[in-house]
């Protein structure tokens, strides 16, 4: 049967910009969101010990409104998402300059790929059974457009995080039968699994090369090309990499590490609420308890957990287990119980406030913080959305601020890029610590208004705390009791 590949249709979206050094390999990264847009870039900035760059790039996202645009961006030489973190925007700019990275929304690009990193998203949903599942047919779409494309011999590095077993038995046959049809054998192009760890915030570029990674194949020499991709874009020799027997092992690694983290959050929550009944503050319990090196990553009380991974990450393994593996039973309770914990912490925020103010009734709020952690933009599954649904629901007005985000999507609403005034407030909430708020001249801020100040977060310094007090604000702290 004939191959369709036709690097002529691919190398066209290239912008022209053929002939490119012969030396160098071409990477698709499936997926411009905020893990395939920065892994691009550190792929982009790759170099060998001379100083040559390694890889062209080129980041594929869908034909969708928001594909389009961050493409635009990139092609545009803009940044498609919002950052603090200067060595990322450093390290676009870099690539954007040498040619090493470009996007597009046509697939053919996989044509011309030596390896795909896949990084797109997999939702997780409540099926009619009220169990959760996730949405496997775009994710089966996905791997199946790159059975039809890419070249036999290349590699594909699945980086999404997915149900234990999602390789084996989803991945793998799913691009087993594009290649058939293709009349190629089954297993011409190599599978891998690689997760990312990476961390928007400060740290974002160095969390993708400055980090230790775990990966594994679907075959031998799906691993070894696996481990020989990521040795060039990974500072493998300070952040050694840790090769896994199978894909369904690197599988489950990923989905413990981000149960283990969302149980240890939701542990806490019941600390916190004990600590503001009796009076103490568990913050200064827990840094007691941290000295015990068996201790000292102990999680303590927030506003809540948000963003993509915490939130249903734990839920995965259940998922892979019912329905990848056919075991009944294995529902993990610790994992679904920390995510419905986590899930219903902000309304512990509302519930202090009432507390609080009597009733929040026509009370107006302002809440410092719509992002789900410090120093990020990214506001999907946001505890601060539970907040702000919550206490509208009760008849509040609440006012958002946050430094990083200029129109909240979730909640479709324009943010003021200022911090408002305190004045016409009867409750300020700090909900995320971003540095913005922890730097900010509190007394210069409050003026003569003497609002209810909420710490839901741990978001301000000591010193702050205190001056707000002594100036007298009514204060109230999730994790502290006033003691
Ligand atoms: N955000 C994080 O901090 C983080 C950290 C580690 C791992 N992860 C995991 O990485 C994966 C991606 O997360 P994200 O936060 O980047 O998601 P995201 O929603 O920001 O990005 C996903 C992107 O993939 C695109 N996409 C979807 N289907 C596509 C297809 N068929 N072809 C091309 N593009 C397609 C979407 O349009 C979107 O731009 C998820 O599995 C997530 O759990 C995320």
């Amino acid at each position: 049967m004939h191959d369709p590949l036709d690097n002529g249709t691919a190398r066209a979206i290239w912008r022209g910009q053929f002939p490119r050094p012969a030396n160098r390999q071409t990477v698709c990264v499936q997926g411009l969101g905020f893990v395939g847009t920065a892994m691009a870039i550190a792929v982009a900035n790759a170099r060998d010990e001379i100083g040559e760059f390694l890889f062209d790039v080129i980041g594929v996202d869908l034909p969708t409104p928001e594909g389009q645009s961050k493409v635009d961006a990139v092609n545009a030489g803009k940044l498609p998402l919002a950052t603090t973190d200067e060595e990322l925007v450093q390290a676009f700019e870099t690539a954007v300059a040498n040619n090493t990275l470009t996007a597009t929304t046509d697939p053919c690009a996989y044509q011309l790929a030596d390896v795909t990193i896949v990084d797109i998203h997999l939702d997780v949903i409540r099926g009619e059974d009220g169990q959760p599942t996730v949405r496997f047919d775009g994710f089966r779409k996905a791997m199946s457009v790159l059975g039809q494309t890419m070249r036999p011999g290349s590699l594909v590095v699945v980086e999404t995080t997915v149900p234990p077993g999602t390789c084996e038995y989803v991945v793998r046959p799913t691009i087993a039968e594009a290649l058939q049809e293709r009349g190629l054998p089954e297993d011409a192009i190599l599978i891998a699994h690689s997760y990312e760890r990476v961390m928007p915030g400060k740290e974002y570029y160095r969390s993708i090369v400055n980090f230790w990674r775990v990966f594994s194949g679907t075959t031998e020499a799906a691993a070894d090309a696996c481990e020989a991709f990521l040795s060039k874009v990974i500072h493998t020799k300070e952040y050694p990499l840790r090769r896994l027997h199978a894909t369904t092992a690197s599988e489950t690694a990923k989905v413990l590490e981000n149960s283990y983290r969302a149980t240890n959050i939701a542990f806490i929550e019941e600390w916190g609420q004990f600590a503001e009944s009796v009076g103490i503050d568990l913050f200064e319990v827990i840094d007691a308890v941290r000295v015990r090196p068996t201790h000292s990553n102990i999680r303590q009380p927030g506003f809540g957990v948000g963003g993509y991974c915490l939130t249903k990450d734990p839920l995965l393994a259940g998922i892979g287990a019912r329905e990848l593996f056919g075991i009944e039973g294995m529902d993990f309770p610790f994992s679904s119980r920390a995510v419905e914990v986590n899930a219903a912490m902000p309304k512990r925020s509302v519930e202090i406030l009432r507390q609080q103010l009597g009733s929040i009734h026509g009370k107006r709020i302002l809440l410092l913080g719509v992002s789900y952690r410090q120093d990020v933009a990214d506001t999907r599954y946001s505890p601060s959305e539970v907040f702000v649904n919550t206490a509208r629901a009760e008849g509040a007005e609440v006012v958002c601020h946050d430094p990083l985000v200029a129109f909240w999507t979730e909640q479709m609403e324009h943010l003021p890029s200022e911090i408002p005034e305190p004045h016409t407030f009867d409750a300020v909430v700090f909900a995320v610590p971003h540095r913005e708020y922890q730097e900010m001249d509190v007394t210069r801020w409050l003026g003569d208004a003497r609002p209810l100040i909420l710490d839901a977060n741990n978001v301000l310094t000591e010193e702050q705390r205190l001056t707000m007090r002594q100036a007298g604000c009514p204060m109230a702290a999730v994790g502290r009791g006033n003691h």
